[in-house]
């Protein structure tokens, strides 16, 4: 089977409020994105890796990431667009002769080869699987008032990560169709075949490592982990 991971690098972090891309922003010497460039480029699993990124950055990309640490399996580092599903959809156009695609953010630099096994072993099931972890808080739906709705039994909440791996054909045609649509609730991949496709979503452990770099804590925290 051939497996191409679709990492994510394109979008602004406003939430980080720092000039430099969160996904450039150095952690214990290497850039954020380095890392989980690494995990893929080191992973039998996965044969080719598809760069998604900021038109202004591609040469930066190409240059100061890719060639510089040796990252022989991306075949193509592209534009991104506006939102998340944007980048996601031109990586999506990009895939050539691919059986399972796993979309990851390039934001999150602590994917490990496991979480790549257990994910593609998972897919196999339904075509579709999402990566996350039981949530260690309680969790409580709001109405639009601000006050408690529902409480969901914490045994069936988890929080989700990426990778999201998918059958191409199926996550491919689910954001075929939904394009023509309104995708301003979407705010992961699974949700594109869960409104489009009748496939059921399979999700299996990530890690509590697992992180997105999102605002400043999370450099000091990811410090912390690579120290240990
Ligand atoms: N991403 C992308 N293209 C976009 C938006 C996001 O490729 N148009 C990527 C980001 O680079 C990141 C991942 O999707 O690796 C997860 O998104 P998020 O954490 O929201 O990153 P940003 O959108 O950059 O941050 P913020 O929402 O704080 O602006
Ligand atoms: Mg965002």
């Amino acid at each position: 089977e051939r497996n191409t991971a679709i990492v994510l690098a394109a979008g602004q972090g406003k939430r980080m409020h720092s000039k430099v891309q969160k996904q450039f922003l150095e952690i214990q010497g290497y850039p954020v994105l380095y890392y989980s460039l690494r995990c893929f480029q080191e992973s039998p699993l996965i044969q080719d890796i598809i760069l998604v990124t900021g038109e202004e950055s591609i040469s930066y990309c190409k240059e100061e990431i890719v060639q510089k640490y040796g990252f022989t399996k991306v075949s193509a580092v592209i534009p991104g667009g506006k939102e998340r599903y944007d980048s996601v959809y031109a990586g999506l156009c990009e895939c050539r002769d691919c059986e399972y695609v796993l979309i990851h953010d390039g934001a999150r630099p602590f994917v490990t080869e496991e979480i790549l096994k257990r994910g593609l072993q998972k897919v196999k099931e339904t075509g579709a699987c999402v990566i996350g972890m039981p949530s260690k808080d309680t969790v409580k739906l709001s109405d639009e008032e601000g006050y408690v709705k529902e409480t969901p039994n914490r045994k069936c909440v988890w929080t989700i990560q990426t990778p999201q791996i998918f059958s191409y054909s199926l996550i491919r045609e689910a954001h075929d169709s939904i394009r023509q649509k309104d995708m301003s609730k979407i705010t992961d991949d699974a949700m594109v075949v869960e409104q489009e496709t009748g496939a059921k979503v399979a999700l299996a452990e990530g890690s509590y490592q697992n992180i997105k770099i999102t605002t400043p804590e999370d450099l000091d925290i990811a410090e912390a982990f690579l120290k240990h």
